[in-house]
C-alpha cells in the first residue's frame, strides 16, 4: 500500500478496510457544515504601535486562551504567491503515480512524497497524499528531496517558506507581549527555528464517512499555519472534544493553530487546538501546513508561570523528548484499542 498513490482507490466504490476508523473516531459533521465561531482578525495595522496594535493583540490572545486557532486576513502574504503555491500543488498531485512516487519517503527519507500515515505505523491509514518540504534552518534544505515538476514549484516554495516565516514571527512577537515577556521570548525559545511546510492532498473519497483525511491530533510544534482550498475539511473540538465544528474556509486567510510547544511555554494559558480534517466523496481538498517548531535541542517549559498558578510541566525537557513522549503516548494507544477489539 505505501507504494501506491490513492488514485485507484479512489475510483472504487466502497473504501478500502485499511482506511475504516472505529466509530468513534468518525466524523461527527459534515466537510461543509460550516461553523464561523473561529475568530476571523484582520492584521492591517499590526505594526502602527499607537495604532491598531494593542486591538488586534487583544483578539490574537483571546482566541489563543479559548480556541487555540483562529484564522489571520489582511496578513501581507502577496495573493499571486498563494494562488501560484496552491495552482503548483495542485498540478503535482495530478501528475502521474511514477512521477510523484520519484519522490518517495518511504524508508526514512527527508522530506519528498508519501501515501497517508503509513509511515508513523498507524493501524488505519489516513485518506491523505502528502508532500514535506524541510525548509528551516536553512541548512537544512536538501533540493534534491523537493519535486521540481512542476516547472517553477521550487522556487514558488522557497519564497513562500520564506514569507511565512516572518509571518510567523510577527505572531509569536503578539504572543510574547501578551505574557508579558520582551518580544523576542518565544522566538528565542525556539533556538533556531524550524520550518516544515506539509502539502496535503485528500482525493475523493468513496464511503467519506467512515474515514478521516488526518485523524485527531494536536500540532507537536510552536504555531501552525494552514492554507486550505474553498471545500472545506478542517474540524476543531470545543468542550474538550465533545462538539466539533467544521472550520469555515476564507478566502486567502492562513488558519492558525496553536502547538503543544506554545501551549507549555504558555503554562497552558494557550489552547493547543485539537483538530482533524474530514474528507468527501464529492472533490478533492487541498490544504498547505507550515509548520514551526522549536530545534530539537530546545528547552520546553513555562516561559510565564503567572501568580497563583502551578508549571503543566514537573521539569524542564528537550523538544525531542517532548515529541518522543507524545509519539510513544499515541502509539501506546493505538496498540491497546487494537488488543480491545
Ligand atoms: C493539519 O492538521 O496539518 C492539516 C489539516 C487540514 O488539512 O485541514
Ligand atoms: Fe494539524
Amino acid at each position: 500500500m505505501a507504494l501506491a498513490t490513492l488514485t485507484a482507490l479512489a475510483q472504487e466504490k466502497t473504501l478500502n478496510a485499511s482506511f475504516v476508523r472505529d466509530e468513534d473516531e468518525r466524523p461527527k459533521v459534515a466537510y461543509n457544515e460550516f461553523s464561523n465561531e473561529i475568530p476571523v482578525i484582520s492584521l492591517a495595522g499590526i505594526d502602527e504601535v499607537d495604532g491598531r496594535r494593542a486591538e488586534i493583540c487583544q483578539k490574537i490572545v483571546e482566541a489563543c486562551e479559548d480556541w487555540g486557532i483562529f484564522q489571520v486576513i489582511d496578513h501581507g502574504v502577496d495573493t499571486k504567491l498563494i494562488s501560484d503555491m496552491t495552482r503548483l500543488a495542485r498540478e503535482f498531485f495530478a501528475l502521474p503515480p511514477e512521477e510523484k512516487l520519484r519522490f518517495d519517503m518511504s524508508g526514512g527519507k527527508k522530506g519528498g512524497f508519501i501515501v497517508s500515515s503509513h509511515l508513523q505505523g498507524e493501524a488505519v491509514q489516513d485518506w491523505r497524499e502528502i508532500v514535506t518540504y524541510f525548509s528551516y534552518p536553512m541548512r537544512t534544505r536538501d533540493y534534491s528531496r523537493w519535486p521540481d515538476k512542476p516547472q517553477g514549484w521550487i522556487d514558488v516554495t522557497k519564497e513562500y517558506s520564506d514569507k511565512l516565516m516572518g509571518l510567523a514571527c510577527k505572531l509569536l512577537e503578539v504572543l510574547s507581549e501578551a505574557m508579558g515577556l520582551e518580544k523576542e521570548a518565544l522566538t528565542n525559545a525556539c533556538v533556531d527555528m524550524d520550518q516544515k511546510v506539509v502539502v496535503n492532498y485528500y482525493p475523493k473519497c468513496p464511503q467519506s464517512d467512515l474515514t478521516l483525511g488526518l485523524k485527531r491530533h494536536t500540532d507537536p510544534g510552536t504555531i501552525t499555519l494552514l492554507l486550505q482550498d474553498q471545500v472545506g475539511g478542517l474540524q476543531a473540538t470545543r468542550d474538550n472534544g465533545k462538539t466539533w465544528i467544521t472550520v469555515q474556509p476564507v478566502d486567502g486567510a492562513f488558519v492558525v493553530n496553536l502547538g503543544d510547544h506554545g501551549h507549555y511555554l504558555s503554562n497552558g494559558r494557550f489552547k493547543n487546538a485539537d483538530h482533524q480534517a474530514v474528507v468527501n466523496s464529492n472533490c478533492s481538498r487541498l490544504s498547505i501546513a507550515t509548520f514551526q517548531n522549536p530545534a530539537p535541542e530546545a528547552t520546553v517549559y513555562p516561559l510565564k508561570i503567572r501568580e497563583g498558578e502551578k508549571p503543566i510541566l514537573e521539569q524542564p525537557i528537550t523538544f525531542a523528548e517532548m515529541y518522543r513522549r507524545k509519539m510513544s503516548k499515541d502509539l501506546e494507544l493505538a496498540r491497546l484499542k487494537k488488543l480491545a477489539k
